[in-house]
């Protein structure tokens, strides 16, 4: 795990209105991303700053997420950590864990959104509005969504060019299945998923990949760590030949992380933080793993 030190990698609003003439209004999307809460991402002479995001799901949408959220951010705010934090309600209450989140170390973000940016799409949140809400995150293409609601790695891929358009970074999830890994497949699943799901001219300061198994996720078990290992070199291998400074790019690993396995996870090249679910709804446990990064 690097320690923290050094410039800044991504962030600051994109210059968004360039080629735009003279005093022409900007759109939506453009007056979000010059909106000042664009995160600031920094990365380290050997390799980015660690991420460690909360993924809480279909849980904690009450007045308990906001007393987590509460928990975390109170629980962080007297320390230097060594990583970013990031929680990722449900949308519900992602504007009132944003407030809460303002000028502190974490960010917020969704757990999905929709490829386009407006529309007839009942129930469906949009990226600029995940953005307007406080968000600059979002989770793409978690399993959950890929095998619940039939996402492709294209759709997972307009996801996340939706996110990008809005201002967002966008977590692009894959991983094999447990079928697949006993196949022998895994590598070449992963492969796929990277030229499928992330979109070309992605690079580090808008994009995030979490590796998660799909067996690993809230079952307790985990590879091995030459396993984590092997899948996160060949993904950033991956990467090299599809988005800009490969080697900045955050690549977090998600599945059954808890405080106890965290540290030699963490401690692995080309791991750049962690994707956690059932643990991060547990400030303690969170807050425990984040530390780690130290
Ligand atoms: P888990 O979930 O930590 O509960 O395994 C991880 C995830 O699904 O992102």
């Amino acid at each position: 795990m690097p320690a923290s030190t050094g410039g800044i990698i991504g962030g600051g609003p994109r210059p968004c209105n360039s080629g735009l003439p003279g005093n022409e209004p900007l759109t939506k999307a453009e007056a979000v991303l010059n909106s000042p809460h664009f995160p600031l991402l920094e990365t380290t002479l050997s390799g980015p700053r660690p991420l460690i995001a909360g993924n809480w799901k279909m849980n904690a949408g009450d007045a308990a997420g906001i007393a987590l959220a509460r928990a975390v951010i109170e629980g962080a705010g007297s320390e230097t950590l060594g990583c970013d934090l990031l929680l990722c309600p449900p949308a519900v209450i992602l504007a009132e864990v944003a407030r809460l989140a303002g000028g502190s170390a974490a960010a917020v973000g969704g757990q999905d959104c929709h490829a386009e940016d407006a529309g007839a799409h009942t129930g469906d949140l949009s990226a600029i509005m995940l953005r307007e809400a406080g968000a600059s995150f979002v989770i793409v293409g978690h399993s959950e969504r890929r095998a619940g609601h039939g996402e492709t790695d294209a759709m997972v891929r307009a996801k996340a060019e939706a996110a990008h358009r809005a201002g967002l970074t966008a977590i692009v999830c894959i991983g094999e299945t447990e079928g697949e890994r006993a196949a022998g497949k895994t590598l070449d699943v992963l492969a796929h998923q990277v030229g499928g799901s992330v979109p070309a001219g992605a690079g580090a300061a808008d994009t995030v990949i979490a590796y998660e198994p799909v067996w690993a996720i809230g079952s307790g078990r985990t590879p091995s760590p030459g396993e984590v290992a092997e899948a996160h070199a060949h993904i950033r291998a991956r990467l090299a030949g599809r988005v800009d400074s490969a080697a900045e790019v955050r690549i977090l690993y998600g599945g059954s992380v808890k405080p106890d396995n965290a540290g030699a996870i963490l401690a692995l090249g080309d791991v750049n933080g962690a994707l956690i679910g059932g643990a991060s709804l547990d400030a303690a446990a969170f807050l425990a793993i984040a530390r780690l990064c130290r």
